[in-house]
C-alpha cells in the first residue's frame, strides 16, 4: 500500500496547487519557519562563497571539482556574436523581462544544441553575458564587451554591464549576494514549475527558460521586488522626514484601510521571516545603516508583522526577501528598479535549468516525468 501524502478536497480547487504535493526537488527545499535551504545546508551558510561554488554544490551535491567546474563555465560564458547582433534587433518597448525572455529564445534559435546537458551548462555559463546584453541594450548604455575569462562570475557580469554611475566593489558585492539568494526556491514557485512544465513537453532548455522567466516577470513573482522598492520609496516621501515606527505604522494603518497592497510581505510556504531577507538586512545594516531607504525596511520590519497579525486572514505577516533586495541593490548603487527582476532571472534560471535536468535525465531511473497533465473538473457556467 503506497503512503498517503495529501488528501485533496473540493475546497483546494482553485487555489494555486497550494501545498499540493507533484514531485521531487533534489536541488533546495524552504522549511515553512526555517525558511530556504539549498540541499542541507541553510542559505545563511552560502553568504560568503563565490558564486560559482554555491552553483556547482546546487547542482551537483559537492563541493570538489568546482575548479574543474568553472573552467567549463568560463570556456562556455561568450554568447556567439550572431546572438548579440540577434538581440540588438528585438525591440526595446516595453518591460526588460519581455526582452529578457525573447533574449533566450533568440539565443537558443541560434545556439540550441537540443540536447538538456550542453544546452543547460552552456546557458547557466552564458546567462551573465546574456542579461548584460538584454540590460545594457535596453538601458541605452552602450555596446556589452565580452566577458573577461580572468574575472569569476558575477565580477564578470559587474564588468559587463555597463552601470553608469556607482562604486564597482559594492555593485560587485550586492551583485554576488542577490545571485547567490535567488538560485532557487524549492520545486514549485512559479516560474521553476512553470519551466518544468515546458520541458516535461519536451521542448528545449532555451524555450523552457524563456516560457519560465515569463512567468516570473508577474508582479505577484519575481516583478515583486521592482514593485517592492517603489513602495518603499513611495513610504519615505509620504512620512516626510518623520522615519519613527508611529509614523510608519500610521501610513500602514492608511493603506490597509484603502485596500492599497503592503508589498514585500507574507509568502505562500513561509511563516517566519524569509531567511533571504534576514540575510540582506544583515548586511544593509552593516554597510549602509544612514541610508533612507535602509532606515525605512528596518521600520517596515517592525511594525509591518505587528500590523498585519492583527488580520487573522493573514497567514505570513513576516517580510519576504523583495522588503529588502530593491534596498540594498539601490543602497549599493544599483539604483535601477526595472532591472531588478532580470536580475532575479540571472540568478534562478541556475535552479531552473538544475531542476529540469534532473525531471528529464534523471527522474524515473533516467526515463524522466511524463508531460505535465492535470485534471480539471468540468463545470457548466
Ligand atoms: C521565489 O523565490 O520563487 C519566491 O519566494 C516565490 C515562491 O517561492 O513561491
Amino acid at each position: 500500500m503506497s503512503k498517503v501524502l495529501f488528501e485533496i478536497t473540493e475546497e483546494l480547487l482553485e487555489t494555486g496547487l497550494r501545498g499540493v504535493p507533484v514531485g521531487y526537488c533534489t536541488t533546495s527545499r524552504v522549511d515553512p519557519e526555517k525558511g530556504l535551504f539549498y540541499r542541507e545546508k541553510p542559505i545563511s551558510y552560502f553568504k560568503t562563497w563565490d558564486p560559482e561554488k554555491v552553483i556547482h554544490f546546487l547542482y551537483s551535491g559537492k563541493v570538489d571539482g568546482v575548479t574543474q567546474f568553472n573552467e567549463q563555465l568560463k570556456n562556455r560564458a561568450s554568447l556567439s556574436p550572431d546572438t548579440v547582433a540577434a538581440i540588438y534587433r528585438l525591440p526595446r518597448e516595453g518591460h526588460p523581462m519581455k526582452l529578457f525572455s525573447a533574449a533566450l529564445l533568440v539565443a537558443g534559435m541560434i545556439e540550441g544544441k537540443n540536447d538538456y546537458y550542453e544546452d543547460g551548462l552552456n546557458l547557466i555559463a552564458k546567462i551573465p553575458h546574456l542579461t548584460a546584453t538584454v540590460i545594457n541594450f535596453h538601458a541605452g548604455w552602450g555596446e556589452t564587451p565580452p566577458p573577461d575569462p580572468a574575472l569569476g562570475y558575477m565580477e564578470n557580469f559587474a564588468e559587463m554591464v555597463n552601470v553608469p554611475s556607482g562604486d564597482k566593489k559594492e555593485l560587485t558585492k550586492i551583485f554576488r549576494l542577490f545571485n547567490i539568494l535567488h538560485y532557487d526556491h524549492g520545486g514549485g514557485n512559479l516560474s521553476t514549475f512553470v519551466g518544468k512544465a515546458i520541458a516535461s513537453g519536451k521542448e528545449d532548455m532555451y524555450g523552457s527558460l524563456s516560457g519560465a522567466m515569463c512567468a516570473l516577470a508577474g508582479p505577484l513573482h519575481g516583478k515583486a521586488n521592482q514593485d517592492a522598492l517603489l513602495f518603499v520609496q513611495d513610504l519615505l516621501k509620504a512620512v516626510g522626514g518623520q522615519l519613527s515606527p508611529d509614523a510608519v505604522e500610521k501610513e500602514l494603518r492608511e493603506r490597509i484601510r484603502n485596500k492599497d497592497i503592503i508589498y514585500g510581505f507574507g509568502h505562500a510556504v513561509l511563516r517566519q521571516e524569509d531567511s533571504r531577507a534576514t540575510v540582506l538586512y544583515d548586511l544593509i545594516n552593516a554597510d549602509f545603516p544612514d541610508n533612507p531607504l535602509v532606515k525605512m525596511v528596518n521600520l517596515l520590519r517592525e511594525v509591518g508583522p505587528k500590523v498585519l497579525k492583527e488580520n487573522p486572514k493573514i497567514s505570513d505577516p513576516y517580510p519576504n526577501v523583495d522588503a529588502v533586495s530593491g534596498t540594498a541593490l539601490s543602497a549599493a548603487g544599483f539604483g535601477y528598479p526595472e532591472y531588478f527582476t532580470v536580475l532575479f532571472g540571472l540568478s534562478r534560471l541556475v535552479g531552473i535549468v538544475a531542476q529540469i535536468m534532473y525531471e528529464r535525465l534523471e527522474a524515473r531511473g533516467g526515463k524522466g516525468t511524463p508531460i505535465v497533465r492535470p485534471k480539471y473538473i468540468y463545470k457548466p457556467s
